[in-house]
């Protein structure tokens, strides 16, 4: 690929994210959930783009997004995929970039009916974990691990996982066919970096190592809602007083150990009056770590010290366990490929763990995985500030068609 055509694409790649970034339930802001009404237009263009590629598309029972290219019936995929939903005020980047590169790069190849290596790009309906509080839905679906209970699961309107399939018009009886056949011989996922390590070091890309483990738990703290006027100080069962107290709890246990996070993101109060004692608060936690053991270790920790916290306070706690996805290393002899796609482009090496989830996680148990970050300019995602640079998108680009290369010749 010449330089020239390297940044042409690029800069379409950038300007394509963005006019998917414009399909929102949101006016103003990007925020796209599971099966929601705007991931039809994302279908709609994106489907587009891929059958100019010359792909055939087709969108599975839980609503992923999958193009493939013109190859010989019998052989291998190479699947390359990330995610289209987002969370709510989203960057255009997250998940989308890797499915646009994806089809470029399948575009680029222009294997021909007898290729030996069919390209398979997959955008995945849902990773995020916004609608139903439990990540992974459309990976989960290929690897064959959704199980009944998640199905099950409604969101705030009391619409299932099924209804929601339904309501998108496809077929939730028919969710076990999407599960992946044994073509699928390989995965790889470019997707941003999301965080501050590439800026820091002023490189384009960096190969993943592994990918840290993380638990999402919801925290309910109940106390009784009371009039803020006449209820003394010393009778009060305050829900919010005490999540506070245990919020800054969090926050030591995740400073208290390297290489691990610890978050509480979202908080619901009842009933949520500013004359009214809080009652209710349901809190979110998010631990992560790249040792599973030391990440049990702090949310069993930061349990007990909610039970603490609510038995001082006169209040009762309840909590659901929604994850506990291990931490998963990436294939070594893959992300070998992958760094010599890297070197052959002419790029410094870097290898990382990456704090983020990723469907790649999901996928690596049942085949070959292995990502490449690109830079995140600021250090910023999961928000509209989150950017690329053309340039590193055209890094992206040279590493994906080597990698792709090399593993054609492997297949041939
Ligand atoms: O939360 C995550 O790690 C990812 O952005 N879904
Ligand atoms: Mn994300
Ligand atoms: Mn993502």
């Amino acid at each position: 690929m010449t330089h020239e055509s390297g940044k042409a694409q690029a800069r379409q790649a950038i300007d394509l994210c963005r006019e998917l970034a414009g399909f929102s339930e949101e006016e103003g802001r990007t925020t796209r959930t599971f099966l929601s009404p705007p991931m039809r237009g994302v279908h709609r263009t994106l489907t587009c783009l891929m059958e100019q590629s010359g792909m055939s598309v087709h969108v599975d029972a839980i609503g992923n997004l999958h193009g493939l290219t013109a190859a010989e019936p019998a052989a291998p995929h190479l699947l390359i995929a990330s995610h289209l939903d987002t969370v709510p005020d989203a960057g255009a980047f997250d998940g989308v970039l890797g499915v646009v590169l994806g089809i470029l790069l399948a575009r680029s190849a222009a294997l021909c009916p007898s290729a030996k290596l069919c390209l398979h790009v997959i955008g995945f309906s849902e990773e995020e974990g916004v609608r139903y509080g439990v990540p992974f839905l459309g990976s989960r679906a290929l690897a064959g691990s959704l199980d009944a209970l998640t199905l099950d699961r409604c969101d705030r309107n009391g619409r299932s996982v099924r209804d929601a399939v339904g309501d998108f018009g496809l077929d939730p009886s028919a969710i076990p066919q999407a599960r992946l056949t044994e073509k699928a011989v390989a995965y790889i996922e470019f997707h941003i970096e999301q965080g501050p390590v590439l800026e820091s070091l002023n490189l384009p890309v960096a190969v993943v190592d592994a990918i840290a483990g993380q638990s999402r738990i919801d925290v309910l703290f109940q106390g009784k809602a009371n009039h803020a006027g006449t209820t003394p100080m010393d009778l009060r069962r305050d829900a919010l007083a005490g999540a506070a107290e245990w919020v800054m709890r969090v926050e030591a246990a995740g400073r208290a150990r390297r290489g691990g996070v610890a978050t509480v993101g979202r908080m619901e109060i009842s009933p949520n009056a500013t004359n009214a004692v809080p009652g209710r608060v349901r809190a979110s936690l998010d631990v992560r770590h790249t040792s599973d053991e030391i990440r049990r270790a702090t949310v069993a920790e930061l349990l007990s010290a909610a039970d603490e916290i609510a038995s001082r306070r006169g209040l009762a706690i309840h909590y659901q366990q929604n994850l506990d996805q291990p931490a998963v290393p990436m294939d070594a002899d893959l992300t070998a490929c992958l760094e010599r796609a890297v070197e052959s482009s002419g790029y410094p090496v870097h290898r990382m763990v990456s704090g983020a989830g990723h469907d790649a996680m999901i996928l690596a148990p049942i085949m070959p995985a292995a990502m490449l970050f690109l830079r995140s300019p600021g250090g910023i995602s999961h928000s509209p500030e989150e950017s690329v640079f053309e340039s590193d998108v055209a890094a992206a680009l040279d590493v994906g068609a080597q990698f792709i290369r090399q593993l054609e010749r492997r297949y041939a």
